[in-house]
């Protein structure tokens, strides 16, 4: 009897989730089996919303950024009874297995589900914040860092013409992995990330150094999750999983504030915002989807659940869901190092 295998796609959406979608499908169809579309991430599960993924749904999506099937940030165990509604509608659906392809929320409640109900789940990395432990890399991160790198290099011309420091603000989350990348990529002159506090006053310094040295103008990238003095997020709102907004706290408004006040260089921000998450993913982010989603395939096809596929080096291996969503994944005090080298 063929297998039913739904798929969905939750929390932020990034680069590369189509082609993970079209991998698992083409690899399961292959196989034999009927694939099932549940759509908006949990929600779909908690509210019945599903349709039947087919060959032509999947036909044309590998470049294509977003996701076909939607998303949400809906936690089932944060809503009176949606647990229960996420494994009726499974049943009633007839499902056999599930792929959750999500971040560190996403897989959070995929591996709480296989724990407590041996819910047959597996997962797909996915961020572009790179924060999932487990797995060298997510896809999503690599077109996110382009997409940063392009606007720095754009950034240094005009910054260069007026004199001026232009403080870059970027998508992150509580790590700095897109700054530090984008920012050793693009030549930033400083870098702010929230794992390696370089204070508001050493970062001022580095702009005074490099201008004592004949350079007039100067490039900060600051990740949206960097903490300035003061900064108290216990009255701030959270979504379902207690995450605040961290692009309300305008950090990057703020630092450049800061540098223009301390320094009495002029100083422009720009905050790229989802232009980081939009459009194609990279083939770097397609490649890495596509072998993921493969993976993913594999894993429903030999019944090992409670497992996520990921990358260690270059191979794709599994690891188990709950060593992946245990910590974040914070940028180490090496790399953040290589890009030290630079500053100032
Ligand atoms: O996790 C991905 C991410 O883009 C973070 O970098 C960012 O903090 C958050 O999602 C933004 O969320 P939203 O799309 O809900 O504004």
């Amino acid at each position: 009897m063929p297998t039913r295998i739904g798929i969905l796609t939750g929390g932020g959406d990034c680069p590369g989730l189509n082609a993970v979608i079209r991998a698992v499908a083409r690899r399961s169809f292959e196989r034999g089996h009927e694939m099932v579309a549940v759509r908006e991430g949990w929600r779909g599960l908690v509210d019945g919303l599903v349709s039947p993924l087919g060959p032509e749904n999947v036909s044309g999506i590998l470049p294509r950024g977003g996701t076909i099937i939607g998303t949400s940030r809906t936690n089932p165990y944060k809503l009176e009874g949606a647990v229960e509604r996420v494994l009726a509608t499974f049943e009633s659906e007839r499902l056999d297995a599930l792929v959750a392809i999500g971040g560190e929320d996403t897989l959070g409640v995929a591996a709480r589900l296989f724990a407590e109900h041996s819910f047959p789940v597996v997962g797909v990395p996915k961020t572009i914040d790179n924060d999932l432990s487990a797995t060298d890399y997510t896809f999503g991160f690599d077109t996110a860092v382009t997409i940063c790198t392009e606007a720095i290099d754009r950034l240094h011309t005009t910054a260069e013409s007026h004199n001026r420091v232009m403080v870059v603000e970027v998508m992150g989350r509580h790590t700095g992995w897109i700054a530090v990348m984008s920012g050793i990529a693009g030549g930033a002159d400083v870098i702010l990330i929230p794992e390696q506090p370089v204070s508001i006053e050493d970062a001022c310094e580095e702009i005074g150094r490099r201008h004592a040295r004949g350079k007039d103008f100067s490039i900060v990238v600051v990740s949206e999750g960097y903490e300035l003095p003061g900064d108290d997020e216990a009255e701030v709102e959270r979504d379902q999983f207690g995450h605040v907004r961290l692009s309300e706290r305008g950090v990057g408004e703020r630092v450049a504030a800061e540098i223009e006040a301390r320094t009495g260089f002029e100083t422009r921000v720009t905050v790229l915002g989802h232009v980081q998450r939009g459009g194609s993913p990279t083939a770097r982010d397609r490649v890495l989807a596509t072998r993921f989603g493969l993976k993913a395939a594999d894993l429903v096809e030999e019944g090992r659940f409670g497992r996520m596929a990921a990358l260690q080096g270059d191979a794709i291996v599994d690891v188990s869901l709950e060593e992946a969503t245990r910590e974040l994944k914070t940028v180490p005090r090496d790399w953040y190092d290589v890009a030290r080298v630079f500053f100032g």
